[in-house]
């Protein structure tokens, strides 16, 4: 199937083909956010998010959109009664081993859908077990727009090498199999949906109530995942807000199949992240960081095996994407900056 894109003065057309089955299957898409006004792209009041899996990263793309007084409507899933209510945002129960037809709707009611729930072992996508009744049930002419989650760890063994989209994955795990499988699966439903859909391998997520700030002010001890990582020479990480800012180029210019690399320029190594963390709570809250020293990662020496530094060129010449943190100092900075508690309590999110 193809895609193509007709622009015009006022409108970009989408016309999809199916083209296998010599069944053309014409679909034209006058899409509002696709509008242009001289050469800024303006979105309308018709935007409507739809958030599968309303976790960390879908909280605040949810609450981004909001705030953005564009008109954005947003919606979403999570699997508790008690979560739904302290989001308090617009969200449906839902499971996805076993999803509800009622929900699918509600999807069909949205403009754009964002994919932010995990592969399980022995399952894969739990979303994707269902693929033929998304095919089917998914049908609005409305929904245009599909982005997938995924990792960085999809690309495996690098050898310390720079990788980008082109690099062959080799993933080296069960999940990150199952997650490779999703992002396969996911563009291909898109695909078959006439949808414009994108994956997004982001690197370790942080952000507010989510950092190496929070894990030291909260005196946690590290899992033994984040104790593997701690001897690692580089790490992708990103800043979750940038992956607002990615997403928000994204939705302008989307661009059908594509695969990004969603991560900051900077692939540093746990350790200097922390002893970063620790100076800044140093400086604001010195007495503080003395009776909090936990959190910090042993200096183990690393070598490069299994090792990535992943690049973020596409995601600049393409999307256009100019990170807010380009480098974890400013994103740790501005996580402190924000905490205005003294001495911080720690407000779970
Ligand atoms: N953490 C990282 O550093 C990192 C790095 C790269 C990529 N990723 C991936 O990026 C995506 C977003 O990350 P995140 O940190 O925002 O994840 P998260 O906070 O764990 O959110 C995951 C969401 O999926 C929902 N969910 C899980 N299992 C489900 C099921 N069976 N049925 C329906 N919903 C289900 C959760 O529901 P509840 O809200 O009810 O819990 C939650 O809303 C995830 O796929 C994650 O694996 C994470």
């Amino acid at each position: 199937m193809e895609v193509y894109r007709f622009p015009t003065a006022q409108a970009h057309f989408r016309c999809r083909f199916s083209l296998p089955s010599q069944i053309v299957r014409l679909r034209f898409v006058c899409s509002a956010d696709l509008r242009t006004n001289g050469n800024k792209q303006t979105q309308s009041q018709n935007n409507r998010m739809f958030i599968l899996g309303m976790g960390y990263v879908g909280e605040f793309v949810a609450k981004h959109l909001i705030s953005q007084g564009q008109g954005w409507a947003v919606s979403g899933t999570c699997t508790s009664i008690v979560k739904k209510e302290k989001l308090g945002l617009d969200v449906h129960l839902f499971y996805a081993n076993q999803p509800e037809l009622e929900v699918i709707n509600i999807m069909n009611q949205h403009t754009h859908l964002l994919v932010s729930i995990p592969p399980f072992k022995d399952i894969g996508d739990p979303m994707l077990q269902h693929a033929e009744l998304l095919r089917r049930e998914l049908n609005s002419e409305r929904l245009q727009w599909l982005c997938y989650l995924s990792t960085t760890s999809v690309y495996g063994d690098c050898d310390g090498a720079w990788v980008d989209e082109n690099y062959q994955p080799k993933p080296p795990t069960e999940l990150a199999k199952l997650r490779l499988a999703a992002e396969e699966g996911w563009l291909s439903l898109g695909q078959d949906l006439g949808l414009a859909a994108h994956v997004f391998r982001l690197g370790g997520i942080y952000g507010p109530g989510r950092s190496a700030i929070d894990t030291i002010i909260k005196a946690e001890s590290l899992s033994d995942v984040q104790r593997a990582r701690s001897s690692k020479k580089f790490t992708s990480r990103i800043h979750v807000a940038d992956i607002c800012n990615a997403l928000n180029e994204c939705i302008r210019k989307p661009s059908p199949g594509r695969i990004y690399n969603i991560v900051d320029d900077d692939p540093s190594p746990r350790t200097e992240v922390f002893s970063f963390a620790h100076k800044l709570i140093n400086e604001k809250w010195p007495t503080l960081s003395k009776k909090r020293a936990t959190g910090e990662p042993a200096t183990e020496k690393g070598n490069l095996r299994g090792e990535k530094r992943v690049s973020n060129a596409r995601m600049k010449e393409e999307l256009g994407v100019r990170l807010i943190h380009p480098s974890y100092r400013s994103g740790l900075q501005s996580i402190c900056d924000q905490i205005h508690d003294h001495p911080p309590i720690f407000k779970f999110m």
